[in-house]
């Protein structure tokens, strides 16, 4: 079975009581087993969250030698993290999906967000549709999977 690492960056493990207005009511738990129930017997969710760079970067280099696709919200990370970017590349130049999501839609919002140094490396970006965001990613992941040899 796939183990799709589901990889979340700072402060998202606030989901649920920060910013409703933008990001919902829900939380990390809701949105593993929401996941968890889109990906069946077809798929293990391995969701987590750290507000570490360093640590994000070492579950991207675990990726990397699993051959384990990744969903990744790289949040703040997203807009200025070179170091995140290079680690990401590692996971794609090896052949394995990474799929960039966001639950808002950062071209909607403030300049800052506009940019991101990761979709240039990612196999896709995803951004906008709240938790959605996950399971279109989720939808992509399994869809490319299928396509590989174990
Ligand atoms: C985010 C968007 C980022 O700009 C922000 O820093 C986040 C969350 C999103 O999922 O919409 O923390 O990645």
């Amino acid at each position: 079975m796939t183990r799709i690492l589901v990889l979340n960056g700072p402060n998202l493990g606030r989901l649920g009581s920060r910013e409703p207005d933008v990001y919902g009511n829900a939380n990390l738990d809701d949105l593993r087993a929401m996941l968890q129930s889109a990906a069946g017997s077809e798929a293990s969710i391995d969701l987590r969250q750290t507000n570490d760079e360093a640590e994000l970067i070492g579950w991207l280099y675990e990726a990397t030698d699993a051959a384990a696709p990744v969903i990744l919200n790289p949040a703040a990370f997203t807009h200025y993290s070179y170091a995140l970017r290079d680690a990401a590349a590692l996971v794609t130049k090896a052949g394995i999906p990474l799929v960039e999501v966001h639950i808002s839609n950062p071209h909607a919002r403030e300049t800052f967000r506009h940019n991101s140094v990761i979709s240039g490396v990612a196999t896709g970006v995803i951004a906008g549709f709240g938790f959605d965001s996950y399971l279109l990613a989720l939808d992509a992941v399994l869809r490319l999977t299928a396509a590989r040899p174990e």
